[in-house]
């Protein structure tokens, strides 16, 4: 992707779109979206500062969610499994059709000191968020497995695989050539939303064998 899309990140102001923003507005504009535009403002203005210590320029600026998905060609849904179904229904689903959206949405909880898989009814984050969005809307799962944390540390390469599914072939190609654009990130093709599960599932994974084993920012290599 040579040329410039406008990225969309509805709760923008949350560790993942945040960090998003810092890695990825140098290259594309970057709208970041909030329940409150003022918030959003503010992530964006601090996004650009940072990006500026660093000697970069970054295209970001902040809005509401409905306004940050409205004026993008790809969105990113950057909240909480739980608050995805409240948020999007507080969006105009016309301005999600057609679109490339973007789920790194983990749906995951805690118990007994260990994280695990929250599976949903349908299968997956992916799967259940598919049936909120206008059947145009081409939904592709990336950016899973990377905690929000390494994307702020913008002196620190990205260096991990990341999973990508969609049954859309052309939103997929779109997807894993925004990722690979990312510092030492590598997209591979993990298949159809299907199998959404298992890349999200990953997640718990990786966050289970930091805990366990004293390990910090645990991530996705597969070669
Ligand atoms: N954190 C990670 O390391 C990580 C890694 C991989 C994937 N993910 C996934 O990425 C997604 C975003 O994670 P995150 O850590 O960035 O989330 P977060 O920081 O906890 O929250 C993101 C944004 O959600 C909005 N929000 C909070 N409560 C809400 C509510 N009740 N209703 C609607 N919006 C609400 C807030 O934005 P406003 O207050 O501005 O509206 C907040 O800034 C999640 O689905 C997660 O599973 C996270």
């Amino acid at each position: 992707m040579n040329v410039s899309v406008k990225i969309g990140i509805i709760g923008g102001t949350g560790d993942i779109g945040k960090g998003l923003a810092l890695r990825i507005s140098d290259k594309h504009e970057i709208i970041l979206g909030s329940r409150e535009a003022s918030k959003a403002c503010e992530a964006a203005e601090a996004t650009v500062c940072t990006l500026q210590e660093h000697n970069c320029i970054g295209l970001c600026r902040g809005t509401s969610n409905e306004e940050a998905v409205r004026d993008a060609d790809v969105v990113v849904i950057s909240v909480m499994f739980q608050h995805v179904a409240p948020t999007l229904a507080g969006i105009d689903p016309k301005y999600l059709e057609n679109k490339i959206v973007i789920s790194p949405v983990n749906p995951m909880g805690k118990k007994d000191g260990y994280f695990f898989f929250d599976r949903p009814e349908e299968g997956s984050a992916a799967l259940a968020i598919q049936k909120m969005l206008p059947a145009s809307a081409k939904l592709v799962t990336a950016f899973n497995n990377i905690a929000a944390h390494k994307w702020t540390l913008l002196d620190e390469e990205l260096d991990y695989t990341v999973a990508v599914c969609s049954d859309d072939a052309e939103a997929k190609k779109v997807v894993m050539q925004l990722v690979s654009e990312v510092s030492k990130l590598r997209a591979v093709d993990a298949g159809p939303l299907a199998v959404s599960g298992i890349v999200e599932s990953i997640t718990p994974l990786v966050l289970n064998i930091a805990k366990f084993n004293g390990m910090k920012d645990v991530g996705v290599h597969f070669s």
